[in-house]
């Protein structure tokens, strides 16, 4: 069944000449980083994400936040790319009409050998200034415990401005990186063809590009173990992982 799977998605990726492989938490998950929603460890099932990831939050309880963010930044740190990663990144070298999306904050499809991957909602190690907006090229990692969630360690100060170091994300209510988003989105307005891997498709505005991209006539395949908000559109669901379905399509294609 996995194998037959494999081998329609292989004919698919063939065929296709512009590819857009849009990716979510689920796909860092078998690496050992949490999702946000669906699991019982995940984030936002813990946390309020309002009292931790909203710029009003940082203005109220800038220790707590940055003492957070610290946490999630120690154990991405911690974490490897995993076999998914790796794969996708072999079958995008082998396509140019391939672009890579992802919503994660992490670093994990660069490290798993993905060059130019267009990140919608930041960069966890890309500190900048709350008020200046200058980058802060200092490692807050450097000297702090960070092995707990719960921790409040104030963040420092911008070398510029005397402004908060705030992480590189993007919070709740903030636009995406220009730049970034308006890539995907011509992209997914070209694409034959778009895998989506591992999100639940509730984040918008990235979570509407499979269906800008299906508009404009490609083909949705959606990889992920569970049913998300993208399954309803998609032309082929392949209820498997991250870490098992990409390296099985790599040596379908082999
Ligand atoms: P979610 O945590 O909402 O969804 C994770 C998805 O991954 C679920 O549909 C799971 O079924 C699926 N999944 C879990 N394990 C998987 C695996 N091993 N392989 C494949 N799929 C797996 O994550 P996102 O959709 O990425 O935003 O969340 C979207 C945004 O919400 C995040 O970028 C973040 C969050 O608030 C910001 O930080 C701005």
């Amino acid at each position: 069944m996995q194998g037959e799977i494999a081998t329609t998605v292989a004919a698919d990726w063939r065929q296709a000449q512009r590819i857009v492989v849009l990716t979510g938490a689920g796909m860092s998950a078998e690496s050992g980083v949490a999702t946000f929603r669906g699991a019982r460890h995940a984030l936002w099932e813990r946390f309020d994400p309002m009292q931790l990831a909203t710029a009003e939050a940082f203005r109220a309880d800038s220790a707590l936040v940055w003492g957070w963010y610290l946490w999630r930044m120690a154990a991405a740190r911690a974490a490897a790319a995993n076999a998914g990663h790796r794969a996708l990144a072999a079958l995008a070298a082998d396509k140019p009409g391939c672009t890579v999306v992802t919503q994660n904050v992490d670093d994990l499809h660069e490290r798993g050998g993905s060059p130019a991957v267009l990140h919608l909602h930041g960069d966890l190690f890309a500190h900048r200034c709350f008020d200046c907006s200058r980058e802060y090229d200092g490692d807050p990692l450097i000297g702090v415990d960070a092995s707990a969630p719960q921790q409040r360690v104030p963040p420092p100060r911008c070398h510029h401005c005397g402004g908060p170091i705030r992480p590189g994300v993007v919070w709740f209510g903030e636009s995406l990186p220009e730049r970034a988003f308006a890539a995907a989105l011509s992209a997914c307005e070209r694409a034959e063809l778009v895998l989506v891997i591992g999100t639940s498709g509730l984040v918008h505005p990235a979570a509407g590009l499979p269906a800008l991209a299906k508009r404009q006539g490609a083909r949705i395949i959606e990889i992920n173990p569970e049913a998300s908000a993208i399954s309803s559109l998609a032309d082929l669901h392949w209820r498997s992982t991250a870490a098992r379905a990409l390296p099985q399509l790599r040596d379908a294609l082999a």
